[in-house]
């Protein structure tokens, strides 16, 4: 059976162009780039290229671009970096819908004293400025904020968001991880102090990822050693999967323009014809601006972890949220916090899409979706 992949918010398959970019780097160019003789010369270089890479792609300048292990590592580096540079303000803000890999370290220093705000979001999983310039303290030593949330595609407004902090002298993070390919992030016109990116979400490998530092912005490294990354983050490169990560950033600047167009009418076919045909389902986020490649459906009388099943045994692969939680006793932080009612909560799929997506590929899923969901509200057990 040809399986159809429609998890892509969880992770992309890897661009056969990034593959044989980093094949080089597994076999001749294994030196290490510190290192002084010609193999270390080849890996600097192709560590340096995707390095300009990854800034083309965010628009800003290669040196503020520090490569690391993944998402999660850039998203707690930025944060220990803002607190580490002003240890007198112990107030974090950020939201209820964030990533884990922002909430855990939050929650974290709540144990150390810290006080973390999470603003909440509305039912479309929409922020409210006003509430965020007035939660901003003296003490305030972070707002971190994502750009697009991993479950619902839901956007933000990072040029509004950072005028706010701006204007109140707050340093401002921001987990870019869903949005970096998918939609222009220009950091030369929008004045973000820190934002992250992963290769594994833009069809780069996993293990490489890269957080953005404006040059006013302090760093504390997270991993201390020896002077890699400009002493901004010890140990020696991942050279293939920078490579790789380069590569994809690349290949992600070039396939914008085409991505929204094309992806958005996949992703709008699956919409349009879940409301039209299956009835009690409902879309997550729908009235704000969203991801093109990002579909949240919840459907009443549902178990996610039924539909699930049901349609990977038919060859389709989808998921309820996060890949990091699982099954219905999980339920999502981010409907929650949308207040979606429990009885659609339950019955919810994140289906997300990326430029390999096939139209064939969608007339499968179509084809399954109402069985699939009708057989699961027979058998749903309250
Ligand atoms: C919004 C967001 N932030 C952070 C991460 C963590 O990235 P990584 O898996 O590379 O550590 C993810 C990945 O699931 C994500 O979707």
């Amino acid at each position: 059976m040809k399986r159809a992949y429609f998890d892509n918010n969880a992770s992309t398959p890897l661009d056969p162009v990034v593959r044989e970019a980093m094949l080089p780097y597994l076999a001749d160019h294994f030196g290490n780039p510190s290192s002084g003789h010609s193999f270390g010369e080849k890996a600097r270089y192709g560590v340096e290229e995707a390095r300009s890479q990854v800034a083309a792609l965010l628009n800003c300048a290669p040196d503020r671009i520090v490569l690391d292990s993944g998402g999660s590592e850039a998203n707690n580096a930025a944060i220990v970096s803002a607190v580490m540079a002003a240890p007198a303000k112990k107030h974090i803000i950020a939201s209820q819908v964030e990533h884990a890999s922002v909430l855990s370290p939050l929650r974290f220093l709540v144990h150390l004293g810290y006080e973390v705000e999470l603003l909440p979001v509305d039912e479309q999983g929409g922020l409210d400025l006003d509430r965020l310039a007035r939660a901003i303290r003296p003490d305030t030593a972070l707002v971190s904020l994502m750009a697009a949330n991993n479950e619902t595609g839901v956007l933000w407004d990072l040029a509004a968001i950072s005028a706010i902090c701006q204007k109140h002298g707050v340093l401002f993070h921001s987990d870019a991880i869903q949005a970096a390919g998918k939609v222009p992030l220009d950091l030369a016109a929008v004045p973000v102090d820190y934002l992250t990116v992963a290769g594994h979400k833009l069809h780069g490998p996993k293990g490489s990822a890269a957080l953005y530092v404006r040059r006013s912005a302090p760093v504390t490294p997270l991993v201390m050693g020896a002077g890699q990354e400009n002493g901004r983050r010890a140990g020696t490169e991942n050279v293939a999967a920078i490579v790789g990560f380069g590569k994809a950033c690349d290949l992600a600047a070039a396939h914008l323009a085409m991505y929204h167009r094309r992806v958005a009418a996949l992703r709008d076919r699956i919409e349009t014809f879940i409301l039209a045909e299956i009835p009690a389902a409902r879309i997550n986020g729908q009235q704000r601006p969203r991801l093109a490649n990002t579909l949240n459906v919840s459907f009443a009388g549902c178990s996610s972890a039924q539909l699930i099943q049901d349609l990977d045994d038919r060859g389709f692969a989808v998921s309820a949220h996060s890949a990091c939680q699982s099954g219905d006793l999980d339920p999502s932080h981010v409907l929650l916090a949308m207040g979606v009612p429990e009885e659609y909560r339950h019955g919810t799929l994140r289906i997300s899409l990326s430029r390999f997506t096939a139209e064939t590929e969608v007339d499968g899923l179509l084809a399954a979706l109402p069985s699939a969901v009708r057989r699961s509200r027979q058998g749903f057990v309250d």
